[in-house]
């Protein structure tokens, strides 16, 4: 699959098949991930990977209740160092889609969880208060594979010269 292809396939995944993601697609997203730019190259971005995360106690209680979260077979919780850059959520936002990607290639779906207790999710996995719990991708294999939900068209939202809305 190229980027392309990855591009128009990804969606947001919350219904998953119940299979262990193995060890290597694991790596390969955490690669797309360490790939991705940060602003002035500065290495900040931190990653707790978390095996069925709805079996980890509390895990989906913090994550505002989104039971959905349920049947996935991993989590990766992305911690930034907000010290270090004042453009660091912006460089885990890009290493998230990284990541994202990359998995669409593997043919995993994920969905970033933005909605989360941030206390009580950094208390659970040991983040340090001079860290920040920025967001969790969770991940796993699509129950009905990827449907990629209907964009603003291509028209709408360039245009050339000055601002024209
Ligand atoms: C920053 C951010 C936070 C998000 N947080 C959540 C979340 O907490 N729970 C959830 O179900 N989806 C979450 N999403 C997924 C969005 O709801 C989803 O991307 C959006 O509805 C568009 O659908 P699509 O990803 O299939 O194109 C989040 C997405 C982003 C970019």
């Amino acid at each position: 699959m190229n980027v392309c292809d990855a591009i128009e396939t990804r969606c947001s995944v919350r219904d998953y098949e119940p299979k262990a993601m193995p060890e290597g697609d694991l790596l390969k997203i955490l690669e797309a991930a360490r790939r991705a730019p940060t602003a002035r190259n500065l290495h900040h971005r931190r990653y707790v990977v978390i095996d069925n995360p709805g079996e980890r106690e509390g895990f989906i209680e913090a994550c505002n209740s989104q039971k959905w979260i349920q049947g996935a077979s991993t989590a990766i919780a992305c911690i930034i160092d907000p010290e270090i850059s004042r453009w660091a959520d912006t460089d885990m936002a890009i290493a998230m889609e990284h990541m994202v990607l990359q998995a669409v290639e593997l043919g995993i779906g994920s969905c970033w969880v933005g909605a989360f207790d941030e206390k009580k999710l950094s208390l659970m996995l040991g983040v340090p208060d001079d860290r920040r719990l920025f967001a969790v991708l969770i991940l796993g294999y699509p129950k009905n594979g990827f449907s990629q939900k209907p964009k603003e068209s291509i028209e709408d939202i360039w245009v050339r010269d000055s601002y024209g809305w």
